[in-house]
C-alpha cells in the first residue's frame, strides 16, 4: 500500500461531489462509490447550494448511516467553481477526487487516476477525448459543438496541452490543491481550468480516458449564463486579470445600457417628445434595464430580491446620476481646457463607468 493510500483512521480520499438539485443522484451516488473505492478508505463531500429540491436534507440522512458522507450546505451562494472550492478545502484526505453529482462521471476510474497521481502526475484528469474516452452523453448536438469549440479556444488561449479542459472530473493531491487555492478565481464552471492557470509552474497533467454518460436524474444546469461566465475567464486570463471580471460585465452591460437610451431616445423624439424629455425617459428606462441585467448578470451569485432590490434600484440609479453629473462635469472642463470634444467625452465617460462601478459594488450589491 503506497503512502497516499495508506490506511489510517481517517479517510486516505476526499471525494467532492457538488451538487445542485441533485436529491434523486445522491444514494446512487454513495452506492456507486462504495463499489469503485472497496478496500479504500474513503469520504465523500457534498456541496449543496441550498437546493429546493432539498439535495442536502438527503445527503445528511444518508451521513447518519454512514459517516463517510459528509454534507456541505451553503446557503446565498452560487456557483460549481466555488463549492468544489469550498468542498476540497473542507477534505482531510491526501488525496481529492472531484465528481459531478449525476453519474455522468464514470467513478469506476477513480482507481486509474489515483495511480496515475501516484505514478507521478499533478493532477488526473477524466477526459472524453484520449484513446477509449467519449462524450456520448452530451445531451444535443449544439452541446457537442459548443463543447468542442470551447476546447479548442481553451487551449489556444491559455497554452495548456489538455485533451479536455473543460472536465469536472479530476484528482489530486490535497497538498497541491491548498496551495493553489488562494490563486484561484472560482467563477463560472470551469474549476480545472481555473487550476491549471493558477499554477506558476507547468503542472504534470495525466489524462485517463473515460465515457460520459447520460444524465441519471434532475437536469443539467449549464445555459447561456454559464458560457458567457466561461468567455469572461479566458478574456480575465488574456488580460492577467488586470481588470476583475465583474468589472467587465459590468461594462458590457453598460455598453447595452448606452443602446437602450440612444433607442428610447429616438422613439420619443419621434412620437414627438421634447429632447429633453425623451432624453430623460431614455435615461431613466436604461438605468433600470442597466439595473435588471446587472442583478440577474454580473451580480447574479449575490443578487437582491424582495425589499432589498427595491431598494438596490433606487441605490443605483442615485449612484449612476451621480456618475452622468461628475461625466458630464469632467467633459466639460476637459474641454474648456482645449481638449478635443471627442477626448473629453471619452475621458468623461470611463471615469463615470468606473465610478459606477466602484459604487455599485460597494454601495449596491455590496462585494467589496
Ligand atoms: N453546488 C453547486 N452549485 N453545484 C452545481 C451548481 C451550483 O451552482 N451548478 C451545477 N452544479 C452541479 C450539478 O448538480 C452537477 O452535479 C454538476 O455540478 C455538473 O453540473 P451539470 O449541470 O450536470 O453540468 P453538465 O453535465 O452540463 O456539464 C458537465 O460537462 C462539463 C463539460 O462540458 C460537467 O461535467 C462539468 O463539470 C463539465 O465542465
Ligand atoms: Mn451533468
Amino acid at each position: 500500500m503506497s503512502e497516499l493510500l495508506a490506511l489510517r483512521p481517517g479517510p486516505a480520499i476526499s471525494v467532492i461531489v457538488p451538487c445542485y438539485n441533485e436529491r434523486d443522484n445522491v444514494v446512487p451516488m454513495v452506492a456507486a462509490l462504495d463499489a469503485a473505492l472497496a478496500g479504500l478508505a474513503w469520504e465523500v463531500i457534498f456541496v449543496d447550494d441550498n437546493s429546493p429540491d432539498d439535495t442536502s436534507v438527503t445527503a445528511r440522512s444518508i451521513s447518519h448511516e454512514d459517516a463517510r458522507v459528509r454534507c456541505i450546505r451553503r446557503v446565498g451562494r452560487r456557483g460549481l467553481a466555488s463549492a468544489v472550492i469550498e468542498g476540497a478545502l473542507s477534505a482531510s484526505g491526501a488525496l481529492i477526487a472531484v465528481l459531478d453529482g449525476d453519474l455522468q462521471h464514470d467513478e469506476t476510474r477513480l482507481p486509474a487516476m489515483f495511480a496515475a497521481l501516484e505514478a507521478g502526475a499533478d493532477i488526473a484528469v477524466g477526459s472524453r477525448h484520449v484513446g477509449g474516452g467519449s462524450s456520448q452523453g452530451l445531451s444535443s448536438p449544439l452541446r457537442v459543438w459548443l463543447s468542442s469549440e470551447g476546447i479548442k479556444l481553451a487551449q489556444r488561449l491559455t497554452g495548456t496541452s489538455l485533451n479536455d479542459p473543460m472536465s469536472g472530473f479530476f484528482a489530486l493531491r490535497r497538498t497541491l490543491f491548498d496551495q493553489l487555492a488562494p490563486r484561484l478565481m472560482g467563477q463560472g464552471f470551469k474549476i480545472l481550468l481555473d487550476l491549471v492557470l493558477a499554477a506558476q509552474t507547468p503542472l504534470k497533467l495525466a489524462e485517463v480516458p473515460y465515457q460520459f454518460r447520460p444524465r441519471r436524474a434532475g437536469e443539467s444546469k449549464l445555459d447561456a449564463l454559464v458560457i458567457f461566465q466561461f468567455a469572461g475567464l479566458l478574456i480575465d486570463k488574456v488580460l492577467h486579470g488586470v481588470l476583475p471580471l465583474r468589472f467587465m460585465g459590468f461594462a458590457a452591460v453598460g455598453g447595452v445600457g448606452i443602446l437602450i437610451n440612444l433607442l428610447v431616445l429616438l422613439s420619443a423624439q419621434h412620437l414627438g417628445m421634447t429632447f429633453a424629455a425623451a432624453q430623460t425617459l431614455g435615461t431613466v428606462v436604461a438605468m433600470v434595464a442597466n439595473f435588471q441585467m446587472n442583478n440577474s448578470l454580473t451580480y447574479r451569485t449575490v443578487r437582491l430580491k424582495g425589499r432589498r432590490y427595491w431598494l438596490g434600484l433606487l441605490l443605483f440609479m442615485l449612484v449612476c446620476g451621480l456618475g452622468g453629473i461628475a461625466n458630464i462635469g469632467i467633459a466639460r472642463t476637459l474641454h474648456a481646457d482645449s481638449i478635443t470634444a471627442a477626448a473629453a467625452g471619452t475621458a468623461g465617460a470611463l471615469i463615470g463607468v468606473v465610478w459606477n462601478y466602484a459604487m455599485s459594488a460597494t454601495l449596491v450589491w455590496r462585494t467589496q
